[in-house]
């Protein structure tokens, strides 16, 4: 099973993934949590190149094609195989987020950005995709107080964030019966327990119960 999660940044995908994951384990289910861009030796650089503020002048297309690049060697190195096992595969971001940030935000069109995640995704889909929603001030916020250094992609203007806020709504209302739209402005408990409800309802059985 492979589930994803998406949002504008700082909207909690990491606290909720850790939930997750937790709840998960404790049923003695294998799973793999990965980032993107990242989650193997060649992504990880890729995601440097992407993220560093050396790098402002950085054109769209590149910026498309290099996300897209960290996606498939991750695809094929890691979540392919883990899903062939059997393990339940947690993603932080996946193809959606290049629709909303490099299509609805970049302004790349859609058609072109959907041809490379044919190609890219290895005919990989989510099962379940979780769009954890918060206000553009919220995230603004929320990044202000972090101590960590704002990255390349985070100094994008607040008319950025809101295309790509509008684009996650877009593509959410075209997956229906994918994604959820979670409301990420509340205690991330109660965030965790929808999400939950969401996920165990489509689990497959553990080892110990199909036997
Ligand atoms: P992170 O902060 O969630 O680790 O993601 C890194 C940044 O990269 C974040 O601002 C979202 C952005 N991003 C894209 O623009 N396109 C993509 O395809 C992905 C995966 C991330």
């Amino acid at each position: 099973m492979f589930i994803t999660f998406e949002g504008i940044d700082c909207s909690g995908k990491s606290t909720q993934i850790d939930f997750l994951a937790r709840r998960l384990q404790a049923q003695q289910r294998e799973v793999l949590i990965v980032r993107e861009p990242g989650g193997t030796e060649i992504s990880e650089r890729i995601r440097d190149l992407l993220l560093d503020l050396k790098h402002g002048d950085m054109d769209s297309c590149t910026e498309l094609l290099l996300f897209s690049a960290s996606r498939s060697q991750l695809v094929t190195e890691r979540i392919l195989p883990a899903l062939r096992r059997g393990a339940i595969v947690v993603a932080d971001r996946f193809h959606d987020s290049t629709t909303a940030y490099q299509g609805y935000g970049r302004g790349i069109p859609i058609d072109s950005i959907e041809h490379v995640h044919g190609l890219v995704t290895h005919g990989l889909l989510p099962d379940m995709s979780f769009f954890i929603d918060i206000s553009i001030e919220e995230s603004q916020m929320r990044r202000a107080a972090r101590i960590a250094h704002v990255d390349r992609m985070e100094n994008a203007d607040t008319a950025f964030y809101q295309r790509v806020r509008d684009g996650y709504h877009q593509i959410a209302s075209t997956s229906p019966s994918r994604f959820r739209i979670i409301n990420g402005m509340r205690q991330p408990e109660s965030v965790s327990e929808e999400i939950w409800g969401w996920v165990v309802s489509s689990l497959p059985p553990t080892r110990f119960e199909e036997s």
